[in-house]
């Protein structure tokens, strides 16, 4: 379509831009493409996220199997809903617990079925490299499986990085300069504490008290309080929608649960107060509290003049948990920030690890 103004030029510029799509939709269309793929393998949710693309799966770490033939049911949020309500067809896995990989198979099938996202993108993953991120206390052994996992998967180049580091990154800090961060990661296996200065990891601690934790520390309250047999999936909701650590509750809320009675065997509801899962939750954030009491005390002076100045900020899904805040500040006499992103932080972190791999003193450009 040639067509002549005055302007000769306003005619290019003009087919430039119909030719745009047709361009990006022919790379993508390319096939046997090498990317750069960070993965947060967490134990109750998997975030992947593709160079170009963003995030491509953020769903729950959980993969439903035939029992008989092995074949895939159901993955993420589908195969969540499965959890508590299978029957002996069914088998429903969580590969990873607190933090760590306990079934390498259901893990690399979780993987790959998470992948198949990004398959609009012809992505190699033959060619890719690969990010996976860790909790910081994981052994070698550990960190060898979480390899041993992408090496399965095909992909040639893999590494491994802590996910309080991608995190603190993915949260909006400056880890690279010489001003020292605190960040405490509190998922749904491990509450993970480190301070960051420099690009890395100066001192970190762990403790497997987290999401997962609290919520079977809720089933047991209503079942030794109330007489009720409730599931994970029913626990989970409850500390999502009253679980609190405020120490004065403005109006106490309430919400249903619907369980088993334990002594009639005989399906119930009860109503359950703020107050009550206030009370199961604050002992555990204590244990989590004395954790980051001893990361405080072995941190170097000069990190804990810059963590004076500059707080601590709370990443991972339990950092949504209300009146946290209020929580730590009170036991730690320190500002406390809630991450604007805290169930995506540590994937997005991922975006500048792999640019800047392995490379600890120089902020990567954009
Ligand atoms: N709004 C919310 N209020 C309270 N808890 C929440 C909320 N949203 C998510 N959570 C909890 O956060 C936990 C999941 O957090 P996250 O996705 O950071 O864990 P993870 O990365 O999979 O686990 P880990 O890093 O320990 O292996 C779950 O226990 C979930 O119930
Ligand atoms: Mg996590």
């Amino acid at each position: 379509m040639k067509k002549k103004d005055n302007k000769n030029n306003t005619i290019e510029v003009k087919e430039q831009i119909e030719q745009q799509p047709s361009r990006i939709f022919n790379s993508m269309r390319n096939p046997n493409t090498s990317a750069k793929i960070g993965i947060d393998l967490g134990t109750a949710n998997l975030l992947v996220y593709v160079e170009g693309e963003g995030i491509i799966f953020n769903e729950p770490s959980v993969i439903a199997f035939d029992y008989y033939t092995g074949e895939v049911l159901a993955v993420g949020n589908n195969a969540e809903k499965m959890i508590g309500r299978n029957h002996k067809g069914i088998k429903i896995v969580s590969p990873l617990q607190s933090g760590v990989i306990s079934d390498m198979e259901a893990a690399k099938k979780l993987i790959e079925l998470a992948l198949k996202k990004a398959e609009n993108t012809d992505i190699d993953i033959t060619k890719s490299t690969c990010l996976i991120c860790c909790p910081s206390a994981v052994t070698q052994i550990e960190r060898d499986s979480m390899i041993q996992l992408a090496q399965k998967l095909g992909v040639p180049d893999v590494f491994i990085e802590e996910e309080v580091k991608a995190g603190g990154i993915g949260a909006g800090l400056d880890i690279y300069s010489s001003n020292g961060s605190m960040v405490i990661d509190m998922g749904g296996g491990t509450a993970d504490i480190g301070v960051l200065s420099l690009g890395d990891i100066v001192v970190s601690e762990s403790i497997r008290i987290a999401g997962s934790y609290f919520d079977n520390e809720i089933i047991n309250y209503v079942q030794y309080n109330h007489g009720l047999l409730i599931g994970k999936i029913t626990a989970k909701r409850i500390k999502e929608v009253i679980g609190t650590l405020r120490a004065q509750l403005p109006e106490d809320k309430t919400t249903y649960a619907n369980g088993r009675d334990v002594l009639t065997g005989l399906p119930r509801r009860i109503e359950l107060k703020q107050s009550e899962i206030r009370d199961v939750l604050r002992p555990l954030f204590i244990q989590i509290a004395n954790s980051v009491l001893k990361a405080l005390q072995a941190t170097p002076a000069e990190l804990s003049a810059d963590i004076i100045e500059n707080g601590i900020t709370l990443n991972g899904g339990c950092a949504l948990i209300d009146g946290v805040d209020e929580f730590f500040n009170k036991q730690l006499g320190l500002e406390i920030k809630i991450a604007p992103n805290p169930l995506t932080a540590i994937v997005e972190g991922t975006r500048i690890l792999l640019k800047n791999r392995g490379n600890y003193y120089v902020r990567p450009v954009d």
